[in-house]
């Protein structure tokens, strides 16, 4: 089947996610990356393309003359989506401008700076009717797939219960001065970060594992975030109570700076007849708990699993695949999307789950700067 063009916005030379992004696009062998602005300086950016033996005529200055040279290519050989992989205050102007140029978009998470940005994208996605996918990486693996699908069947009962945790430590050393790393700082700056840094670039992934697992809504939020030191602008760590009705509620805790754990993301689903527990770090493992029976283990590549999960991992069972084939299976539901072909829900987060996840956001931020208090995710 023909290649999808593929641009990419960021992930140049020592850029972290970008390189994950296109073995992603590699890996579900649907698109050819064909060029690209690779990074903010255009000299690096085009030491980049040479390293990657990207035609150097389609490395571009700027995102302007990105969609001004390929909209003047045929269109059999033109880009028809792009990556955006930048820090969080570009994927905004960016993503508006490729948009009303008619490109798709992948684009990174947190989806913009405030909720009225990702609400103007929405609006654009729908108007357009172009594919929008907001790479949460997480909900590419096999088995949250499948916990989805199962938690959808009912098997947990009514659930009682959620907790999502998102621990990092790698902060720790920066803001102690004991390492020194050239990319990732700027989360600590909210000019190119945000409203906040430990629940903008990982809270909100936990929070999106729980709406994606669980199709539930949160409502509320009470949140008390630690910026650690005084002279940090923004949250590295907090503690996030969460609402989804009466009789149901939860917690995310996330931090940058528990020294030691590296990218322990977990969720837990109690419900009244049985409950689920996945771990990021362990990802080819789902544990079913009942208190009636023996505790049960999911593992992708076996007959028992839904259509979804099975769908979702290539190697028979045994042989583990973890986050680059996830987001790989995110870049395969995209690919369906742009070619018009069938695809399920869920097999890519939209522009949707973005303007959920900077609601999450900024209701966390709003929470903690009034003292504590509940705040509504609307
Ligand atoms: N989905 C995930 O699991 C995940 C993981 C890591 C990062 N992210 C997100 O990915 C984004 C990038 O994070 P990162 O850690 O890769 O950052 P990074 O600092 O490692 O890389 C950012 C890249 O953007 C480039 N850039 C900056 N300004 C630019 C401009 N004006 N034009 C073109 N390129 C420009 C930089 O040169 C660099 O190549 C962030 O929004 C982050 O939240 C998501």
């Amino acid at each position: 089947m023909k290649k999808i063009k593929l641009g990419m916005i960021g992930g140049g030379i020592g850029a972290f996610i970008g390189d994950a992004h296109r073995r992603a696009s590699r890996i579900c062998n649907d698109y050819e990356l064909v060029g690209g602005v690779f990074d903010a300086d255009y000299e690096r950016s085009k030491q980049f393309a040479v390293q990657e033996g990207i035609d150097l005529s389609r490395c571009y200055e700027s995102v302007e003359t990105l969609i001004k040279a390929e909209l003047e290519l045929p269109s059999d050989i033109r880009m028809e989506v792009v990556a955006i992989v930048t820090p969080n205050a570009l994927h905004y102007p960016f993503a508006r401008n490729l948009l009303n140029n008619g490109f798709h978009l992948v684009c990174e998470k947190p989806m913009t700076m405030t909720v009225e940005e990702a609400l103007d994208l929405e609006r654009i996605v729908a108007e357009t009717r172009l594919t929008f996918a907001l790479t949460h990486t997480y909900t590419g693996y096999p088995m949250v797939r499948q916990m989805r699908d199962m938690i959808a069947q009912g098997v947990l009962g009514t659930i009682q219960r959620i907790d999502a945790q998102y621990y990092q430590g790698w902060i720790n050393s920066i803001i102690h001065g004991t390492e020194s790393r050239i990319t990732g700082v700027w989360r600590l700056d909210p000019e190119h970060a945000g409203a906040s840094s430990c629940m903008g670039d990982i809270g909100v992934h936990a929070f999106n594992l729980i709406e994606y697992t669980t199709g539930l809504e949160v409502n509320e939020v009470l949140s008390d975030l630690n910026p650690v030191k005084d002279d940090i602008k923004l949250d590295l760590d907090g503690t996030v109570m969460v609402r989804f009705g009466k009789n149901l509620k939860g917690v995310i805790r996330a931090s940058q700076v528990c020294g030691g754990e590296e990218n322990n993301l977990t969720i837990a689903v109690y419900g009244s007849k049985a409950s689920f527990k996945w771990a990021q770090e362990n990802p080819n493992y789902l544990y079913m708990l009942s208190d009636s029976e023996p505790a049960r283990i999911f593992k992708p590549a076996h007959g028992y699993n839904d259509k979804f999960a099975e769908m979702s991992h290539t190697m028979p069972s045994g042989h583990p695949e973890g986050i680059y084939e996830a987001l790989a299976n995110i870049y395969r539901g995209t690919a369906k999307s742009i070619r018009g072909e069938a695809f399920i829900p869920g097999e890519f987060p939209t522009v949707h789950d973005g303007v959920r996840g900077m609601k999450f956001i900024h209701a966390v931020v709003e929470s903690n700067r009034m003292g504590n208090i509940w705040v509504k995710v609307v």
